[in-house]
């Protein structure tokens, strides 16, 4: 990857800009609404978000307010834990739909695996929302179709009634939580495998190893961090409201980390915690 409109291809031949920008946690409203112009104005292409993040509005907003076409970004959205099953996903879908203002989406991803209030039967719940997914798909109302926090196991279940196969599995991911297993998972099946919380939701860029590895290359460790994502082979999806900062993670393409410092920050000690566990979520 030379820039920051660089692609991956997912398994349909669609494009995906290298670097998304993430907008968890970033609040509804005039925040969100300029950090999507700031991001936009700054040269990122590709914009992730949930309709649990509550700023679907607010993204769709600064999307037209930022005078960028339409058509050269890329916009994913994820379906919520409290809606499975058929006419529900398609539903929801349409909610999603009219807040972002969008009349296709890029990219819809099943959130998690395995929401609370379907825990006893998520592998029927998620079969039948992948249903409606693939229909929208078929439809042309969504150009690629995905899941997100989606262990080998859950995968594995959705596959035995998938007529198409996920072309991106969206997990937790950074220099200390490289989480093999999935990723080898993915890699095998030609699944993209996009990194959220790339910078540990920020408590990763206290940690000394990167600190080090900052220094010698001149780089910040946010820089370090997303530029490690990218080696991997990863999509990875920084989140900032903060415009010095926005701009600071797309300088990513003016240095390359050795083999031997990839391996220091995939072996890292995880400041960050291990997240939540797919099967044991709360919500
Ligand atoms: P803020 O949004 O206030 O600018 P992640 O992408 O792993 O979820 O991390 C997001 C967190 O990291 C946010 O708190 C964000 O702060 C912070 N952050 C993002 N980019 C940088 C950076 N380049 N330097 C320091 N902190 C950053």
């Amino acid at each position: 990857m030379k820039s920051l409109t660089d692609v991956y291809t997912l398994s349909n031949g669609v494009t995906i800009p290298c670097v998304g920008f993430g907008t968890w946690q970033t609040p509804d409203g005039d925040v969100a609404v300029s950090s999507v112009k700031a991001a936009l104005a700054a040269g990122y292409r590709h914009i992730d978000t949930a309709a649990a993040y509550g700023n679907e509005g607010s993204v769709g907003r600064g999307l037209v307010e930022s005078g960028v076409d339409r058509k050269d970004v890329f916009v994913t959205t994820k379906l919520w834990n409290s809606v499975r099953g058929y006419e529900q996903t398609k539903e929801a879908f349409a909610e999603s739909m009219e807040k972002l203002g969008l009349s296709v989406l890029d990219l819809y991803l099943i959130h998690w695996p395995n929401p609370a209030a379907f825990r006893n039967n998520w592998e029927e719940a998620n079969a039948e929302s992948w249903r409606a997914m693939e229909d929208l798909y078929n439809e042309g109302k969504i150009r690629a179709i995905g899941v997100s926090n989606f262990l080998p196991h859950h995968f594995e279940a959705l596959l035995k009634t998938a007529k198409v196969v996920p072309m991106v599995n969206q997990i937790r991911l950074f220099p200390g939580f490289p989480q093999r297993e999935t990723v080898s998972f993915c890699k095998k099946r030609n699944v993209l495998v996009q990194a959220y919380s790339p910078l540990g939701t920020g408590k990763l860029l206290s940690a000394e190893t990167l600190l080090a590895l900052a220094k010698k290359y001149g780089k910040s460790p946010a820089q370090v961090a997303l530029r490690w994502s990218l080696q991997m082979g990863f999509n990875p999806l920084p989140k900032s409201v903060t415009p010095s900062r926005i701009e600071e993670n797309t300088k990513l393409f003016d240095f390359s980390l050795s083999n031997d410092d990839m391996e220091i920050l995939t072996g890292m000690e995880n400041p960050c915690g291990v997240g939540n566990h797919p099967d044991h979520t709360s919500f």
